[in-house]
């Protein structure tokens, strides 16, 4: 059995003495681990302005409200993404607006995005979906034309660069998650980036409630109510003993992904998703487009290997449905989608038998 994902967990022998130094330590709130795995994690992957959160859909509410989303606004984002993308709006009271996807990636395509801008917008919701990096070179334009904010949901894109930038430094804000099986998991947890030092000071008041640390609990003021939004030293410590190994694990993701791109470029029947030139994706998931998916899946699944969609375009959901126009590039690349299994524990022989089943089943 080949999974399309997978738990990834330090060595125990690291582990093990670390967590339960924290468990028995007295301090298992938020304190000196989240601080120094917020450290350690900005320093490694190049982000500024980091804060660490109790899981990404956290570190996005706080993303959208500290670039200013409010109630009625409208937010440009896409419906090819996990839910929480846009549950996440729908919490603020502010109003999702679907623009199509390219329809050989899954991601927002610039022009309909240009093209759902209005008065009311007030930012955009880019998500590099399964890994792969969005345009942002023209979203980012887009937005600073348009004098809006670019918000980055990289929870599929640890360690995906565009021309050698890290994802997470383009947009205003970016969010990280560290959920069960993403690239690198906290057991539960996210990360926010912030362009601007200037809002870290809201953000952490909202992280906690609209408290701020370090003010005695009986002279501090909430000025902004706040949520329960803060990661614990317990999830903290999983999370800094992830990062001496995860760049190996992402290596091999990428080696992976960029295996199938060769061995799938003239697959009849089946195609790499599009990777631009200075695009490196970090490939969480491998995006496969078969004229008949569910043919292809069906015979990875009878050899074992897990195969799927993964994720249901968000405007199906009764709650986003009122949302909705019309995406020809999204159905045509939901229709084709099929994720196969190329993260670390992908082996050479896994590989090659998954390269040979897709191209006899999508002939
Ligand atoms: C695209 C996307 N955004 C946001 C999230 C939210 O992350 P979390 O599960 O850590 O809250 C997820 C993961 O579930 C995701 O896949």
């Amino acid at each position: 059995m080949i999974p399309l994902v997978k738990v990834r967990m330090p060595p125990r022998e690291q582990l093990m003495p670390a967590l339960e130094r924290v468990l028995y330590g007295g301090m298992i709130a938020e304190g000196e681990e989240v601080y120094a795995f917020e450290r350690e994690f900005a320093e490694q992957f190049g982000l500024p302005n980091v804060l660490a959160m109790s899981s990404g859909t956290g570190a996005l509410h706080v993303a959208f409200l500290v670039c200013g989303v409010s109630p009625g606004d409208e937010v440009i984002t896409t419906a090819m993404t996990a839910e929480p993308t846009n549950t996440t709006i729908l919490q603020i009271g502010a109003r999702p607006v679907f623009a199509d996807v390219e329809p050989d990636t899954g991601n927002l395509a610039p022009a309909a995005v240009e093209r759902a801008i209005t008065p009311a917008t007030k930012a955009i919701c880019v998500v590099h979906y399964a890994g792969y990096p969005a345009d942002m070179t023209a979203l980012r334009a887009i937005a600073d034309r348009h004098g809006i904010a670019l918000i980055e949901d990289c929870a599929h894109a640890l360690g995906a660069r565009i021309a050698g930038v890290p994802v997470g430094t383009i947009g205003d804000a970016a969010i990280f998650s560290f959920q069960a099986i993403k690239h690198m998991t906290s057991v539960d947890g996210g990360m926010l980036a912030l362009r601007d030092p200037a809002r870290l000071d809201l953000a952490r008041r909202l992280r906690w409630f609209g408290l701020r640390k370090g003010v005695p609990r009986t002279e501090v003021d909430i000025t902004t109510p706040g949520f329960k939004y803060n990661m614990n030293n317990v999830t903290a410590v999983v999370g800094r003993h992830q990062l001496p190994t995860i760049g190996e694990a992402i290596a091999r993701h990428i080696e992976n992904g960029r295996f199938y791109d060769r061995a799938f470029a003239q697959t009849p029947g089946a195609m790499p998703a599009h990777v631009a030139a200075d695009s490196e994706p970090s490939y969480w998931l491998y995006t496969l487009l078969c004229d008949d998916a569910a043919a292809v899946e069906a015979a990875l699944v009878e050899a074992g290997i897990t195969a799927s969609k993964l994720h249901r375009p968000n405007h199906l959901h009764s709650v986003l449905a009122p949302y909705a126009g019309s995406m020809p590039g999204l159905d045509h690349f939901y229709g084709r989608l099929l994720h196969v299994p190329c993260g670390w524990w992908v082996s050479d022989a896994d590989r090659q038998r998954i390269v040979d089943i897709v191209t006899e089943a999508a002939r």
